[in-house]
């Protein structure tokens, strides 16, 4: 069986292809410079983005594609919409797409409308699927803290049960390895909900500096951002982020990485461990 895998220069994708490469699967990686993918065994290196041409020759006599959600672009549903039908056309079996909690139509969160698109590409190709609906990544919350140390966002009191990526990279190599999660939705949480002041704390404890959360207006946060150089799109898609804390939409704690990987999915504590137990 030859699983591909996008994204495999990636986090997660690259994460993914190094598992299965240990395991002996025969892999495919792809990416839009294979110069930046990893050397593994069992592998081979197809240069391939998700609007090429070239993508259904890319995917030929591949079972499963592993479908690593594109950089946000303005457009990125087009791309994902387009690999979808390259890999119906290339007679690949089964898709396992990594998509986002909570993914629907009009879902705060503007990039989580995408995920739900693609979702529904995949559906009607009638293909297997697994759908991976990862939270917000806990091992990037550091990337939400200012130059000031300030955590600024419309979250208001609300709560995300994020999810840290080397979990998930876990969770999708056996998703991949096996048929026990066919047709199946699986909302991938860490332990336990957290608020931006929670996160804001343990990056306090862990750098050995103050960080804080300041709750922002949206009014604020729109204000605040718009020094950046950013398009509107990506200025929503960034606010809502928050905003989709605020009102809950990423607050439910589940069970789905216990239920793959038999043990509880690691918190907070475990990716930023406080200074003082270094
Ligand atoms: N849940 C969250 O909090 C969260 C946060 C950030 C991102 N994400 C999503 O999760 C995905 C995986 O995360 P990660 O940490 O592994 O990201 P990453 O390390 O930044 O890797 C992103 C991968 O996407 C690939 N890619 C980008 N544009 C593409 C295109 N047009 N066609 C095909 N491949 C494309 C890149 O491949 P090449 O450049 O080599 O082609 C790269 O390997 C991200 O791409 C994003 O969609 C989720």
């Amino acid at each position: 069986m030859t699983v591909a895998v996008s994204g495999a220069s990636g986090f997660i994708g690259g994460g993914v292809a190094r598992l299965l490469s240990e395991a002996g699967t025969d892999l495919r990686l792809l990416s839009r410079d294979p110069s930046r993918l990893p050397d593994l065994p069992h592998a081979t290196a197809v240069q391939a983005g998700f609007g090429d041409a070239g993508l259904t020759d890319a995917l030929r006599g591949v079972d499963t594609f592993f479908m690593v959600s594109a950089t946000e672009t303005e457009h990125r549903v087009d791309l994902h919409r387009a690999a979808v039908r390259a890999a119906a056309d290339a007679g690949v079996r089964r898709i396992v797409y990594l998509s986002f909690v909570g993914a629907a139509p009009d879902c705060t969160f503007t990039f989580g409308r995408d995920h739900w698109h693609t979702e529904q590409a995949v559906r009607d190709t009638g293909l297997t699927f697994t759908f991976l609906r990862d939270n917000l990544y806990l091992d990037l919350m550091p990337g939400m803290v200012g130059a000031d140390d300030v955590i600024r966002g419309p979250a208001g009191h609300g709560r995300a049960a994020m999810v840290a990526r080397a979990d998930v990279v876990e969770v999708a190599a056996a998703v991949l390895g096996s048929a026990r999660h066919d047709d199946r939705t699986l909302d991938l949480t860490g332990p336990a909900a957290l608020s931006l002041t929670d996160v804001a704390d343990a990056l306090t404890a862990a750098l050995g500096r103050p960080i804080r959360y300041h709750r922002e207006t949206l009014d604020e946060a729109y204000a605040s951002r718009s020094d950046l150089g950013a398009q509107r799109w990506e200025v929503d898609g960034w606010v809502s982020s928050y905003a989709a804390i605020a009102n809950g939409d990423l607050a439910r704690v589940t069970r789905d990485v216990r239920h793959v990987l038999h043990r509880d999915p690691v918190g907070i504590g475990d990716v930023f461990p406080p200074l003082a137990e270094l």
